[in-house]
């Protein structure tokens, strides 16, 4: 039987079709690039999750850094965290899978409070959510009662229910300059605020900004010396990177800012190779979305990103467990959700 007759009579070979025709350009966990049969062992899970979905009116919100097989395979919308924010708060779904890291489900609970939100691994946190709790932030309050607390988005409930407002790395730079305040106590993370600093004095915006200590494991170990090093041998070389990185990376790349607008970057230039100083997982999301594009070596894996599967999301979905499902008390809930919307506020 010749593959279009196969296909026509076997939905998982047809299923396997469409997963070859997404992820022919991306590399596999193996190592090795996709093909027929790799996709062929994931048709059946990812038929059975399309369908549960349909069944149970879920979506699938996918961050960017998780496996390509997933964002193609079962998302319905694949971004960075304030885009996948804004959905979470469209969403009209009475389930919500949260493909990315335990505070970006936070943020969708708090947004659409009325939907279940489920996490495939309720292990996948985040070194910058994980460095700070509420309590840290009223002690900051109290060292410094005239500063507005502005949190990244990459921090849990608690911390955002003691914030006056929340930034993502696509809108930290103006939002922080309309603010009255001058001071100004940025958590959780050290080397943004270090490239938040510059970038205002940059724009002629007189803040002060105080930090906590807090870093992205991903981002903080690119160096300038990687940087010189890849220059040298790839002349032309556009170096992409993300504002958690160093304030010497930053200083040292073409463009700096959120997944998103990383993605964007590179779409719109045309450069003969380019170096990725984020996660992993957007060099595969460019490898589907633009595959003729050249990226080198640098990229670096998530490992609570990486903890997503297509099981852990079938499971979720079909069966979720009790760790599973995002719950936050309502007053907490409440008081987190104010610093959000200033954000969708501020941002517009
Ligand atoms: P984005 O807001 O750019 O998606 O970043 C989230 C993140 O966790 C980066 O490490
Ligand atoms: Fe957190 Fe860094 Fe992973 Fe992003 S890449 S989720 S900031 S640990």
């Amino acid at each position: 039987m010749n593959a279009f007759a196969k296909q026509a009579n076997d939905p998982i070979e047809a299923e396997a079709l469409r997963l070859l025709r997404l992820l022919l350009h991306v590399e596999c966990s193996t190592g090795h690039q996709w093909n027929i049969e790799t996709c062929r062992q994931i048709a059946p899970l990812t038929l059975e999750i399309n369908r549960l979905k349909q069944e149970k009116n879920a979506v699938i919100l996918t961050h960017s850094y998780v496996e390509p097989e997933i964002i193609y395979g079962v998302g319905d919308f694949k971004g960075d965290s304030y885009y996948l924010a804004d959905q979470a708060k469209q969403a009209k779904a009475d389930v919500i899978v949260f493909a990315g890291v335990v505070f970006m489900a936070e943020t969708a609970k708090i947004l659409s409070p009325e939907a279940q939100v489920v996490v495939p691994d309720r292990n996948s946190g985040c070194s910058l959510a994980d460095s700070i709790n509420g309590e840290d932030v009223r002690n900051l309050k109290v060292l410094y009662p005239d500063a507005a607390v502005v949190c990244y988005i990459n921090c849990t409930a608690e911390v955002k229910a003691e914030s006056d407002v929340c930034v993502t790395s696509s809108n930290v730079y103006n939002i922080i300059a309309t603010l009255p305040q001058k001071r100004i106590v940025f958590v959780p993370d050290r080397l943004m605020a270090d490239n938040i600093r510059k970038e205002l004095a940059n724009r002629g915006v007189d803040k002060e900004i105080i930090s906590s200590d807090g870093t992205c494991v991903v981002h903080e170990e690119f160096t300038a010396a990687q940087i010189a090093e890849a220059r040298k041998t790839f002349p032309g070389l556009k170096i992409v990177a993300h504002p958690e990185c160093t304030p010497d990376v930053a200083e040292l790349a073409d463009f700096l800012g959120s997944t998103g607008e990383m993605m964007k970057y590179v779409k719109s230039t045309a450069a003969p190779y380019y170096l990725m100083l984020t996660e992993c997982g957007l060099v595969s999301r460019l490898a589907v979305e633009d595959p003729d594009k050249n990226f080198i070596g640098g990229c670096r894996l998530c490992p609570y990103m990486k903890m997503n599967t297509l099981l852990k999301i079938r499971d979720a979905l079909a069966n979720p467990q009790p760790d599973q499902v995002i719950t936050l008390e309502a007053g907490l809930s409440k008081r987190a959700s104010h610093c959000i919307e200033r954000m969708f506020e501020l941002a517009d």
